[in-house]
C-alpha cells in the first residue's frame, strides 16, 4: 500500500490535547461519569503527531482500547476535573496550542465519602447526593495563556441549527477560547461513533469552517483551523 504522505504543518509546536470523560468520586467504588470514549481527543493528538507536533495528551477515561491508538505519545493520566485542571495547566505553561476535547463534569459530590455508601445507612429513604461545581478548566487557562498561545475548546450541544450556533457562540465568548468546535449530540448521536460532524467557530463568533466524516478527518479540520488562526493573528 502506499504511504500517505501527510505535510508536516504543525512542526516545531507543543501541543496538548486533553480527552476522555472524567470521574468525579462518590465513594471509593462508584464515580459520576458520562459517556465521551476519548476517540476524537486521541484522533487530535494523533493527527498532531503525524503532522509534525511535539504532543502531550491528558487524558481521563477513555473506552476499552482507544488509548492504544495514542501509543507512542506522551500520555498524562487524569481522571477528575481537579487533576486535569493539574495537569492541563502543567502542559499548559509550555505550549503553543492547547485543545480541551475532554468532557470534564460539571458537578462534584461535595465530599467523596472515605467508606463505600450502603443501603443500611439510607434505610430505604433513599439519598440526595450533594453535587457542588469543579474547576472550569478551559476558563481557567484562557486566563493563565501565554502570549501567543492558541486555545481550543469543544462544545457538546442537544440543541440544533440556529440555537446550536447561538448556544456556541456564547460559550466561545464566556470561555475566552480562541476557537470552539461545536458539534450535536444526542441519545443517539455523537457518542462511540466513528464518525462526528462539527461547526468551528473563531473569535467574534463566526465560522472559521466546517467538517464531517472520521474523527481524524474533523481532527485534521481542526488543525487546519489552528493554523488559520494562527497566522491571522501573526
Ligand atoms: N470544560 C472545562 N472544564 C469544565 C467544563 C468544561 O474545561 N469544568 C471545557 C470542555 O473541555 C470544553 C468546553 O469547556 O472544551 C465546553 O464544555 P461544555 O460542557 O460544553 O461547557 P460548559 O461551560 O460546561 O457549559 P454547559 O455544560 O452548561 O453547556
Ligand atoms: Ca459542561
Amino acid at each position: 500500500a502506499l504511504a500517505v504522505l501527510r505535510p508536516r504543518d504543525l512542526a516545531g509546536l507543543r501541543v496538548v490535547v486533553s480527552t476522555g470523560g472524567t470521574r468525579e468520586p462518590i465513594d471509593p467504588v462508584r464515580f459520576i461519569g458520562n459517556r465521551s470514549s476519548g476517540r476524537q481527543g486521541v484522533a487530535l493528538a494523533r493527527a498532531a503527531a503525524e503532522r509534525g507536533a511535539e504532543v502531550t495528551l491528558v487524558a481521563a477515561h477513555t473506552d476499552d482500547g482507544v488509548l492504544a491508538e495514542a501509543t507512542g505519545l506522551a500520555v498524562v493520566r487524569a481522571m477528575a476535573a481537579a487533576d486535569m485542571l493539574t495537569a492541563m495547566r502543567d502542559a499548559a505553561a509550555m505550549a503553543d496550542v492547547v485543545v480541551m476535547a475532554a468532557a470534564v463534569a460539571d458537578y462534584r459530590p461535595a465530599a467523596a465519602s472515605d467508606a463505600k455508601l450502603t443501603k443500611e445507612g439510607s434505610r430505604g429513604r433513599g439519598r440526595k447526593l450533594e453535587l457542588v461545581e469543579t474547576e472550569d478548566v478551559l476558563k481557567a487557562l484562557a486566563g493563565e495563556r501565554r502570549p501567543g498561545q492558541t486555545l481550543v475548546g469543544f462544545a457538546a450541544e442537544t440543541s440544533r441549527g440556529d440555537e446550536l450556533l447561538a448556544r456556541g457562540r456564547r460559550k466561545l465568548e464566556r470561555k475566552g477560547a480562541d476557537l470552539l468546535v461545536v458539534n450535536e449530540v444526542g441519545w443517539e448521536v455523537g457518542f462511540e461513533q466513528a464518525s462526528n460532524e462539527v461547526v468551528i467557530l473563531g473569535r467574534g463568533g463566526g465560522v472559521a469552517a466546517e467538517a464531517s466524516g472520521t474523527k481524524r478527518e474533523v481532527a485534521d479540520a481542526v488543525w487546519d483551523a489552528v493554523l488559520a488562526a494562527r497566522s491571522a493573528t501573526r
